[in-house]
Parts: C-alpha cells; structure tokens; sequence
C-alpha cells in the first residue's frame, strides 16, 4: 500500500481517480513535459490526467508494482505535483517527478524526496534505485544530489525538449545515510 509522507510543508498522499483535473491544470506545461519521457504526449490531450490514472498510476499501484504520490502543500489538498517510485526496472529509471511551475524554487521537491528516500531505504529496505534526467535540467541533476546520488555517466535521451542526452544515477541507501548524517 502507498503510504501517506509527510513532511514539515507537504503531505505526499497516494494519487486518487479525483486528482485528474489537479494533474491537467499544472502538468499541461511544456516546461514540465519536456523533462518527461518522450511517451507522455504533446500537446497535453483534454483528458492526458484522467487517462494517466486510468491507465497507468492507479493500476501501478493497485498491482504493487509501484508508488504514485500527489503532493499537496499544507493546509490545502490540492494535488500540485507528484512523485512515482517504480518498483521494477524500466527505462526511464524508478522514479519520476514533477512540482507545478508556480511552486518552484522553494525547496518543496527537495522536501519531498527526503520522505521518499526515507521511505525507500528505511521501510522497504531497498539498497539502490536508478534514477535519469536530461542533460538540460540542472534542477533535476540537483536533486539526485540532495539525495546523495552517484553520477553514472550519459545514456541516449528521448525527451521532448530535444535533449539527446540523458543523465544516469545510482542512489544508494549507504549514500541517503551518509548524507543525512553529514547534514546532522
Ligand atoms: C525539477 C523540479 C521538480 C524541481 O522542483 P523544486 O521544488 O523547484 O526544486 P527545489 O526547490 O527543491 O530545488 C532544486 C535544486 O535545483 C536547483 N536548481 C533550480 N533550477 C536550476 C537550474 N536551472 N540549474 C541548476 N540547478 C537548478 C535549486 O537551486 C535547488 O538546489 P539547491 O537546493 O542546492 O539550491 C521542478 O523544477 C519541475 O517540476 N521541473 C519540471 C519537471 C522535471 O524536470 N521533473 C524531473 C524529471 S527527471
């Protein structure tokens, strides 16, 4: 079962048929879909979020064979991002993210993947994940730094920002640990 996180300014809730109209509001952005694999459509059909769930988050989870988190921001419920965790290998890696761009800039996807890694490492016991950006996304490299990530080196990419390259990293529970107690 998806459990609920939270943290000091986020509560991560398993993502709900009913989240659909949240998700087209602030995913239907180029400047989120053209980090995202290329099998996510553009333009954003009117019914890209209600088709997402339907055909892919909700059995994802239903099946076990991953974690789909809509990330809300204290007090409100609204679903203004999202975090999967795939429990198997794919090739766009085990985890995917996205905030809405008017919430960017304030450590919230930082705060959330601490839970997340938490989360992995700690109660399921996982002891490494891949995980991939675009070459382009700075904002992303960063993160798999926050969670003390090792770069593994460049892959082909296919993204809709063009982007040929993709990054590759390895994150570690021997790595998520030593970086908290670095930051203790
Ligand atoms: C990537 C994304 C989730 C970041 O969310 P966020 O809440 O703004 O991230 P945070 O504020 O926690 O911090 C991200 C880090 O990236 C840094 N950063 C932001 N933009 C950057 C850029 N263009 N280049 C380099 N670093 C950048 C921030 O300074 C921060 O690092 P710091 O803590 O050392 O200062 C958000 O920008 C997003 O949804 N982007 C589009 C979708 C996407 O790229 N998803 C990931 C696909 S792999």
């Amino acid at each position: 079962m998806t459990p609920i996180l939270e943290t000091e300014r986020i509560v991560l809730r398993p993502m709900a048929a009913s989240d659909a109209p949240a998700i087209q509001r602030h995913f239907n952005n180029f400047d989120i879909i053209k980090y995202m694999g290329a099998a996510v459509p553009w333009p954003y059909p009117d019914n890209g979020a209600e088709d997402f769930l339907k055909n892919y988050g909700l059995p994802l989870m239903a099946e076990k064979r991953g974690h789909l988190w809509a990330i809300t921001v204290k007090p409100d419920d609204e679903c203004v991002g999202c975090v999967e965790f795939r429990l198997f290998d794919h090739k766009d890696g085990h985890r995917g993210f996205w905030l809405a761009e008017h919430l960017w800039g304030q450590g919230l996807m930082s705060e959330a993947l601490e839970a997340v890694n938490d989360f992995v490492f700690e109660d399921l016991k996982i002891k490494e994940f891949i995980e991939l950006n675009a070459k382009s996304n700075g904002a992303s490299r960063r993160l798999k730094e926050h969670s003390g990530g090792t770069y593994l080196g460049d892959i082909a990419g296919d993204y809709k920002s063009d982007d040929l390259k993709s990054e590759k990293w390895r994150i570690t529970a021997a790595g998520w640990k030593k970086l908290k107690a670095a930051d203790e």
